[in-house]
């Protein structure tokens, strides 16, 4: 058996990946066990993790393989560093020591960090490094279920390149064209996030969330003034508005003065229409490159298959919008597209292109094993927690463990949902998950306020079984990762059980579409999670339930956190979430805990714990 070690570390979001003869096993990011957010240091906790998980010590690992290359990294720091100077020596002077001492020489760094898992480890040669933009286009193509597919990769920067343009067919990954930084879709994007006052490489998805409340007022001038976009969705970016290449902020005085506004200070200033008007106009330019970029592709490469990946394949309203217009006839995105990814595309990379493994993939299912590839904890290691913990809670059969949550959620009870093995990515999937009634006229601003600490405008996702999306929702692909968004139905018709046939005599019930409103955002669009019976059986006989007793196969769901925390990994970490928030139940494997049996001193103020973003 050959087992592969994939790493990605030293810039956000750092994971591990473990493949055992190129079938993905595990994988997770650091965050999720340092609790801190983003975290970028070596994950030696989820190195630690793949490796126990599969019972392996790392002497045994046959290859690691690290997400970048540090050395063409440093070159393109120097290099822009050369470009502009005397511009930005104090941002260079502030990476070089970094540089000098952690970065360019990894491959030592790196082998003094695996060392600390086994002393035994001694083969330094074992360790290999792929390319940035290799990894995460091997991270989109591989475990998807195409045969042949066009890879499209965008973040903010790798080493040189920010996106990237491949080909996909068998085992092989031909990378074809390369956009080089400072011209980055990620970087703009982080520029108006920045310049909206939002915390850059997290708070993106707030500007997308914002923007349906605005009008795209600016579209026209960022387009004129800040982008050179061609019309094969090729663009440059007009360096003289953005400080990111040079200094220590991403916009400068004259991309203030062309909106009219200086950056919003978080702290001292409200969010206004100005603001809302922002993130629209960013959103549809944005939008309007990857459309371009997209449209351009499917012409030239005349594939029906699109393969995504970066930080900005998590844009889930532009992803939609590639679907909606008929670009590609299948789309499949990595759920950890960002960063973290890069961690299992660089171990993937290295079983098919370097040792010439062959690839069949499966055109039903994908190889992510949906997404849940994270710790579990079994029911008596739970309970020896819980006692721990001096919890009170009851345990349940699995029926009884699904009719009384289904039950609780129809009372409008919000639910922590601890099941399974935690995901990989982002996104919470039904596994590390706070769910509840969609129905709800009071469930979005309550969520927000009192259990997730943040501003009341986010919207809430829907989890939706797959056999009903079509009933409720515009959308006729599987979206397992929650990274597609649709619109709601507007003339939603709900197919009734067969008992409620019988008894009104009709087989289908015209409802609104603010039937429910605590997963509809202003536009009606809505980021949506596809269940499915293989991939996560619980959380599939949980909805089913929950329809059979409310005829609704949607429930809100979303991530088992408040603002500002990793998604919770340990039972520990879960109790706490629950008992630092407004949480009604928690439901731990087949463990039920109630708050108001709770002993209510064991809740620590939870609200201030994790820093505001
Ligand atoms: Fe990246």
């Amino acid at each position: 058996m050959t087992y592969i070690l994939g790493i990605s570390a030293f810039y956000h979001d750092s994971a591990a990946a473990l493949i055992i003869d190129g079938k993905i096993i595990s994988a997770a990011q650091e965050e999720r066990f340092s609790r801190k957010k983003h975290d970028p240091r070596y994950p030696f906790n989820a190195v630690e993790f793949v490796l126990k998980n599969s019972k392996v010590k790392l002497s045994q690992i046959d290859y690691i393989v690290f997400f970048e290359k540090p050395f063409l990294k440093f070159e393109r720091l120097l290099e822009t560093y050369l470009a502009f100077a005397p511009r930005g020596f104090k941002s260079f002077c502030m990476s070089m020591p970094i540089w000098l001492k952690e970065k360019l020489f990894q491959k030592e760094f790196l082998f003094q960090k695996l060392k600390q898992h086994d002393e035994n480890f001694d083969n330094i040669n074992k360790i290999y490094f792929s390319e940035h933009h290799y990894s995460h286009a091997a991270s989109a193509f591989y475990p998807s279920p195409f045969k042949d597919a066009v890879i499209l990769t965008l973040d903010g920067v790798g080493e040189w390149a920010t996106t990237t343009v491949a080909t996909g067919n068998g085992n092989e990954i031909k990378m074809l064209k390369e956009i080089h930084f400072p011209h980055s879709i990620g970087l703009l994007y982080s520029a108006f996030t920045y310049y909206t006052g939002f915390k850059v490489n997290s708070g993106e998805y707030k500007v997308m969330g914002l923007a349906p409340y605005g009008e795209p007022k600016y579209q026209d001038i960022i387009l004129k003034e800040l982008v050179d976009l061609k019309d094969d969705g090729s663009f440059r970016l007009k360096m003289k508005y953005f400080n990111y290449a040079t200094g220590l902020t991403m916009t400068n005085d004259k991309f203030a003065n062309l909106f009219g506004q200086k950056v919003r200070n978080p702290k001292k200033d409200l969010l206004t229409q100005f603001h809302m008007d922002i993130a629209a106009s960013i959103q549809a330019v944005i939008e309007k490159i990857i459309l371009k970029l997209t449209e351009s592709l499917s012409k030239e490469f005349k594939s029906k298959n699109l393969c995504m990946a970066g930080g900005v394949a998590l844009n889930c309203v532009a992803n939609g919008k590639i679907l909606k217009n008929s670009i590609f006839k299948n789309i499949w995105i990595q759920p950890a597209a960002g960063d973290a990814g890069g961690s299992l595309g660089a171990a993937l990379a290295f079983w098919y292109k370097e040792l010439g493994n062959k690839r069949n993939p499966n055109l039903n299912k994908d190889e992510m094993r949906g997404s849940y590839l994270g710790p579990s904890f079994e029911n008596n290691q739970v309970e020896k927690t819980l006692k721990s913990l001096n919890a009170i809670y009851e345990k349940q059969n699995d029926e009884n463990l699904i009719d009384l949550i289904a039950n609780e959620l129809k009372n409008e009870k919000t639910v922590g949902w601890f099941q399974g093995r935690m995901e990989f990515g982002p996104r919470a999937l039904g596994a590390r998950s706070i769910i509840a009634d969609p129905r709800s006229d009071k469930m979005q601003k309550e969520l927000n306020l009192k259990v997730k600490f943040r501003e009341s405008f986010r919207p809430f996702a829907p989890s939706v079984l797959r056999e009903d999306l079509n009933d409720w929702f515009e959308l006729n692909c599987d979206s397992p990762y929650m990274l597609l968004v649709s619109d709601i139905k507007k003339n939603l018709q709900i197919p009734m059980s067969k008992n409620d046939q019988k008894l009104f005599g009709i087989d289908k019930l015209n409802v609104k579409r603010s039937s429910i409103p605590a997963v509809t955002h202003v536009d009606y669009s809505a980021r949506l999670q596809t269940v499915h019976k293989e991939t996560n059986p619980r959380y599939y006989n949980l909805m089913k339930k929950f329809k059979e007793i409310t005829n609704c196969p949607v429930l809100v769901n979303t991530s088992f956190n408040v603002r500002g925390e990793p998604i919770v990994c340990t039972i520990e970490d879960a109790f706490r979430c629950f008992m630092g928030t407004n949480l009604d139940i928690l439901a731990c494997e087949n463990f039920i805990l109630y708050k108001k049996k709770q002993d209510i001193n064991l809740a620590k103020n939870y609200k201030n714990k994790f820093h505001l973003d």
